[in-house]
């Protein structure tokens, strides 16, 4: 166990409840959240304000470099600044999200996010949601859940949250997305989305927030009472 706690991982598919389960977590347990999709998604916007190519790896990797990302929390909500400048609205399009999933399998900007990852989370006392953190980012974290849910349901869950956002995009086309992101994460390359084989598997389909979160509570501290 590090010097603030365990590390937690949660892996899983777009759309699955990872952000707002892990958010709770985190809360719950006094640790430091690492939404790790969310520094994708800003090289990704990064990215195409530069008009770099998504096949362009070397730009891409020097790009991600160069980018500061950091989170910032004021009550309940999280931001992400990059450079300083709060991009946590613009990261959430449709077409920034599609994006991600393609800068995200270059392996360049892989091995940059890597570093900073680790280096967030090397203390413990933290939660990294993500698709490669139990496999690939702390491979030896103490406690490791796969969170999926149905591609319908996962569909359904973004569509509602774009519709808040006053975002247009039909249920089909959004279960569409899905569904293409799916495929792309777990076909790629590098660090693909895999499910490590220690994790244990949550399917949130028609599951409540609150019982994802207590059975999660449970594993922990279960965890922390067996490390003493
Ligand atoms: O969790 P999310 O939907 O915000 O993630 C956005 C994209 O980033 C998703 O297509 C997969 C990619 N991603 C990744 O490759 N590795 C991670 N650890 C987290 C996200």
């Amino acid at each position: 166990m590090g010097k603030n706690g365990l590390i937690i991982a949660i892996d899983g598919p777009s759309g699955a409840g990872k952000s707002t389960i892990t958010r709770l977590l985190a809360e719950r347990l006094g640790y430091i959240h690492i939404d790790t999709g969310a520094m994708f998604r800003t090289v990704a916007l990064a990215a195409r304000r530069a008009g770099i190519s998504v096949d362009d790896e070397r730009s891409l990797t020097e790009l991600c470099r160069g980018c500061a990302i950091t989170f910032e929390r004021t009550g309940d909500a999280c931001r992400v600044l990059l450079n300083g400048e709060d991009v946590s609205g613009e990261i959430r399009t449709p077409e920034i999200s599609l994006l991600t999933s393609s800068v995200s399998a270059r392996k360049g900007v892989r091995d940059c996010m890597l570093e900073q990852q680790r280096q967030m989370g090397r203390l413990g006392g933290v939660i990294l949601e993500g698709r490669d953190i139990g496999t690939v980012v702390f491979p030896h974290a103490e406690v490791k859940f796969f969170l999926s849910a149905t591609a319908g349901e996962r569909g359904r869950r973004r569509f509602l949250e774009l519709q808040a956002k006053g975002e247009t995009q039909s249920l089909e086309d959004t279960i569409a997305d899905v569904v293409r992101r799916d495929r792309q994460d777990e076909e790629r390359e590098h660090a693909p989305l895999r499910r490590a084989a220690d994790a244990i598997d949550i399917d949130s389909t028609g599951m409540s927030i609150e019982e994802v979160l207590d059975l999660m509570v449970k594993t922990v501290n279960d965890k922390l009472t067996e490390t003493g």
